[in-house]
């Protein structure tokens, strides 16, 4: 079973040959260009840019993908795309390229949901087991799930305002940090002082596994309007956010281990937010502390990428699901639970 998968719900155009194979073995190729350039001027993603710059990288990234899987787009078996949650331009021009490919090779479609396939990363790369418990965290989403199986997502906690991902970019530019933030702002934490500054956890004596990283960004922002921010000090505030983000993150996940339903034996950590160094050395120790196994996937399937568009479609064909009729729609909301069976 060879899928041909597409990603272009955010600032990230990829494409992926995915083969149901043995685990060393299943990506036969995968092309990600991002649009740093496209964005870096604004110090954000812009949705008609983005949009723009899938337009004219898809084709000669499907072309690349293609070579080097080294295979004919007629060997495909299925083509698997981001459906959505994302920027809809983006998602538009993923699921028209999809749609083309669909009816000229005579191929099945699956229309597939973004955070699903961040939630299934792991069994890509790792063949994690079911049940597991997910922190699934990115320039948009943060959040508990206890994966109990195929398509059963029981999300126990969420951010209630920003996402983490959010928050380092927006620190990133105050500080004037090169675009993309969360990755630039990791570097300089390295140089800075942890301690330094001193941040607030939000939400920090609540019992549910919940995020607030609005009034957080808000504290960080003040210190830097306060305080002259030289090389240092920028990194001092640097890696004292990161540092507050760590201690929140293991904070929440001893509350999720209370609330989920089920003894936890393994944490994935997935989404772009989960490539940073610092965090996943934090929730290494603490998941060391209580015996659980933590899964870490390699930096590019945790940053956006159409291999795990292509597994999750793997994982919809291993359990029976139709395809997707050519009438689905894209969709800029679309909760990960509305997938359960
Ligand atoms: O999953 P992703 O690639 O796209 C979304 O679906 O949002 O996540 C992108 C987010 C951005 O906010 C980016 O700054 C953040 O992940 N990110 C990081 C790191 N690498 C990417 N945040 C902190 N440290 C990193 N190393
Ligand atoms: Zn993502």
């Amino acid at each position: 079973m060879i899928i041909l998968a597409i990603e272009t719900s955010c600032d990230e155009t990829s494409i992926a040959v995915i083969k149901n194979n043995i685990i060393n073995n299943r990506i036969l190729s995968l092309v990600t260009r991002s649009q740093i350039k496209e964005h870096q001027a604004y110090g954000g993603v812009v949705p008609e840019l983005a949009a723009r710059a899938h337009l004219s990288n898809i084709e000669p990234i499907l072309n690349q993908a293609i070579k080097k899987a080294g295979i004919s787009l007629s060997a495909i078996d299925a083509i698997a795309v981001t459906a959505g949650p994302g920027l809809i331009g983006g998602v538009l021009v993923g699921v028209m390229l999809a749609k083309s490919l669909s009816l000229s090779l005579n191929k099945p479609i699956y229309a597939i949901n973004h955070l699903e396939g961040h939630a299934l990363t792991a069994r890509l790369s790792h063949d994690a087991l079911y049940p597991y418990l997910l922190l699934l965290t990115s320039g948009g989403h943060c959040m508990f799930v206890e994966v109990l199986g195929f398509r059963q997502y029981n999300l126990l906690g969420q951010t209630l305002d920003d996402a983490a991902g959010e928050c380092f970019d927006k620190i990133a530019e105050l500080l004037n940090f090169d675009f993309p933030g969360g990755p630039a702002l990791e570097k300089k934490a390295v140089f800075g002082d942890s301690k330094r500054f001193v941040f607030p956890r939000p939400l920090e004596h609540t019992p549910e596994p919940n995020f607030s990283f609005s009034g957080l960004k808000t504290a960080v922002k003040k210190t830097i309007e306060k305080n002259t921010i030289d090389e240092q000090t920028a990194c001092d505030i640097a890696a004292s956010f990161q540092y507050t983000v760590g201690e929140i993150f293991k904070e929440r996940l001893l509350k999720a281990l209370k609330c989920s339903r089920h003894k936890v034996e393994r944490l994935v950590m997935a989404g772009g937010v989960a490539a940073n160094k610092h965090l996943r050395e934090q929730l290494q120790s603490l998941c060391t502390e209580k015996s659980i196994e933590a899964i870490f996937p390699p930096m590019d399937l945790c940053t956006d990428n159409a291999a795990m568009i292509g597994w999750a479609a793997i994982e919809a064909i291993n359990n029976c699901m139709l395809p997707s009729t050519d009438e689905f729609q894209p969709k800029s909301r679309w909760p990960l639970e509305h997938l359960n069976l």
